[in-house]
């Protein structure tokens, strides 16, 4: 049933390939994203003046992602919030709002309890979910299946990569109906998403590699990520899977904010993981990477081929495919995925079944 494989998570990383494909198909055109059936079309969205997106844990991350992309391609502002905090803050949402849920399971207690409060306020609730009939699905006005297939360990993995493509593709399509996004950044993403399959099989080719970081590595009690723009979300998301999988403690900030105070932590040997993906903001990481570098950190660069020179500045470096800085949010986390598993093996701890967590939350 793992397919050969050690752990379901590992399957499930290898399949993120096929996933992709599946969530990319038939939506994915020249001039923008189409999603079949779904009601949401230029009439309706012209009195829509409030986005909200709105899920719990991996998916929040995804909904992170999703309100960059919104903002960067459709020019539109985008709430993202945790659910939880969500349904208990009276939220400003009326009819001209469009909620939008993201969730694998579709059973998430407090995710379905945002779109019925918003539901009965008028809004129209848009699900991203990757489970068909599931209440969530049936409770939305629209529904967007992420096709990820079923997912078994509790660590959520190809589910995620499929739910920021379908952010991606919604930005996309949103950016079409409102007119923002100009139809060769459109043509320029969908092609950019188009080569994500194979990039995360790049990916997951480099595993010797991170296996052996692991191995040297896994006695670490903190683990430190840090990113700017859309590195910031794959950090946050990276952080979590380690948290979850290894029980290693770790934090993941915006690379800006160190100096308000997390830098305090650093000490001797802490290991930074300084996510670098983005050019526009390259050489601000690399200010960064010099500060934390200064406290004594160990520094694990990821940066796309053509900065393999940053080897100078940190301790080590893994160098993914050179891609468009749009899409990076998909294969690297694939790298990140990887470390957590490869520290979770090397600690002896039984990465599908973690301790304290459940698949899905269908209790508050
Ligand atoms: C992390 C993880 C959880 C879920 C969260 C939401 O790997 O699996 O953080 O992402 O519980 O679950 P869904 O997406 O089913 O609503």
């Amino acid at each position: 049933e793992k397919g050969g494989y050690d752990h379901f998570m590992m399957k499930e990383m290898v399949e993120q390939p096929k996933a992709m494909m599946e969530a990319l198909m038939s939506r994915c055109c020249e001039n923008g994203a189409s999603f079949a059936g779904l009601k949401l079309n230029a009439e309706m969205m012209k009195k829509i003046n409030r986005i909200q997106i709105v899920a719990c844990g991996t998916a929040y991350h995804a909904g992170m992602v999703g309100k960059y992309y919104f903002e960067k391609f459709a020019r539109i502002s985008v709430e993202t919030e945790a659910a939880s905090e969500y349904r208990y803050k009276n939220p400003i949402v009326d009819e001209n709002t469009l909620l939008i849920v993201i969730s694998q399971s579709g059973e998430t207690a407090d995710t379905l309890a945002a779109i019925r409060l918003a539901k009965e306020r008028g809004a129209w609730v848009l699900a991203v979910t990757n489970v068909v009939g599931s209440s969530i699905a049936r409770e939305a006005d629209d529904v967007i299946y992420t096709n990820a297939g079923p997912e078994i360990a509790v660590a959520s993995t190809k589910a995620y990569v499929t739910q920021v493509g379908c952010m991606m593709l919604l930005a996309s399509f949103l950016g079409n109906l409102n007119g923002k996004m100009k139809k060769e950044d459109a043509a320029r993403i969908c092609h950019g998403l188009m080569m994500t399959p194979g990039l995360i099989d790049k990916a997951l080719e480099t595993q010797d590699v991170i296996k052996a970081f692991a191995d040297k590595n896994y006695q670490i009690s903190d683990l430190f990520y840090m990113g700017r723009g859309v590195d910031l979300y794959t950090s946050m998301e990276g952080s979590l899977k380690l948290k979850e999988i290894s029980y290693i403690h770790s934090e993941a900030y915006a690379a800006g904010e160190l100096k308000h105070g997390p830098i305090a932590l650093i000490e001797d040997g802490t290991i930074v993981v300084a996510v670098c993906t983005q050019e526009n903001v390259f050489e601000k990481m690399l200010s960064n990477i010099k500060e934390v570098k200064a406290r004594g950190a160990h520094v694990l660069a990821i940066v796309q081929a053509g900065h393999e020179d940053i080897a100078s500045e940190v301790d080590e470096v893994w160098v993914i495919p050179e891609m468009d800085d749009d899409i990076t949010a998909i294969p690297t986390i694939v790298y990140l995925q990887l470390l957590a598993y490869y520290l979770a093996v090397a600690r002896g701890c039984d990465v599908d079944k973690p301790k304290n967590l459940a698949k899905s939350v269908t209790v508050e």
